[in-house]
């Protein structure tokens, strides 16, 4: 079977669930992706506050009307810091759907979402609006060529169905319990323990590993 490059699962449509241990490079390696890549318009869902995530690139956006105006000025990077992450969610899809249309899908787009099981939480309710925008994202975000990329430190606690939905999955190092809720996943843990320092293994949803990532040093702040 052919899997696709590294380059390829990097910059392609389809979402990247990126997972590990806390303090392993996970966020420096996405903060740079967000930064060069050659998608049309790279949106970071950030928190405000002491949760902020620091050295993200592009012009803030501080609501949907933000985001929104931002794209008509055709700003190639947006950090979005809404109020409340997880009520932004699905008005956040709702208009990126709408740009998607509006530009036959030609416009690649890409939405990256840190500490993605705070907003993507594993719950056995049925309607969870913010969890339920992720899914959408995750599961259709790629027929509108918008890529998704989800991170999480506990993957225990993300919504499974988001988890699934991902075609590439970035692993770093974690608990032998992280390791359990995820081991139907088929990850090479053993190229995952021999990665060079700050460097995660990349899957493809087969479990083949595609190669390792890693940020440059500049974007580990
Ligand atoms: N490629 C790298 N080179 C040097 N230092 C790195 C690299 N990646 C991460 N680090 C450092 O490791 C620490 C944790 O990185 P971070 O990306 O925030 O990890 P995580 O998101 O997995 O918690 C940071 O202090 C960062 O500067
Ligand atoms: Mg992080």
């Amino acid at each position: 079977m052919s899997v696709p490059t590294v380059e390829t699962a990097l910059t392609d449509a389809h979402n990247i669930a990126v997972l590990g241990s806390t303090q392993t490079g996970k966020t420096s390696f996405v903060r740079e992706l967000h930064a060069t890549t050659p998608r049309d318009v790279s949106i970071w869902v950030n928190e405000r506050g002491d949760e902020r995530e620091t050295g993200i690139h592009g012009v803030e956006a501080r609501d949907l009307e933000d985001v929104r105006d931002a794209i008509a000025r055709r700003e190639s990077h947006i950090e979005f810091l809404p109020a409340d992450r997880q009520s932004a969610m699905p008005g956040l899809r709702s208009l990126l759907w709408q740009v998607s249309d509006a530009t036959d899908r030609a416009l690649a787009l890409q939405v990256t979402i840190d500490e993605a099981d705070r907003v993507a939480p594993e719950t056995q309710s049925k309607d969870v609006p913010h969890r339920d925008a992720v899914r959408m994202f995750t599961g259709e975000g790629v027929k509108r060529n918008i890529k998704t990329i989800t991170i999480t430190q506990h993957p225990q606690g993300i919504d499974k169905e988001s988890l699934r939905n991902s075609r590439y999955r970035a692993v770093w190092a974690m608990s032998s319990e992280a390791q359990a809720s995820v081991s139907k996943y088929g990850f090479d843990w053993g190229e995952v323990r021999d990665a060079p320092m700050w460097a995660g293994v990349l899957h493809y949803m087969t479990g083949d590993v595609l190669g390792t990532v890693k940020a440059a040093e500049e974007y580990a702040t």
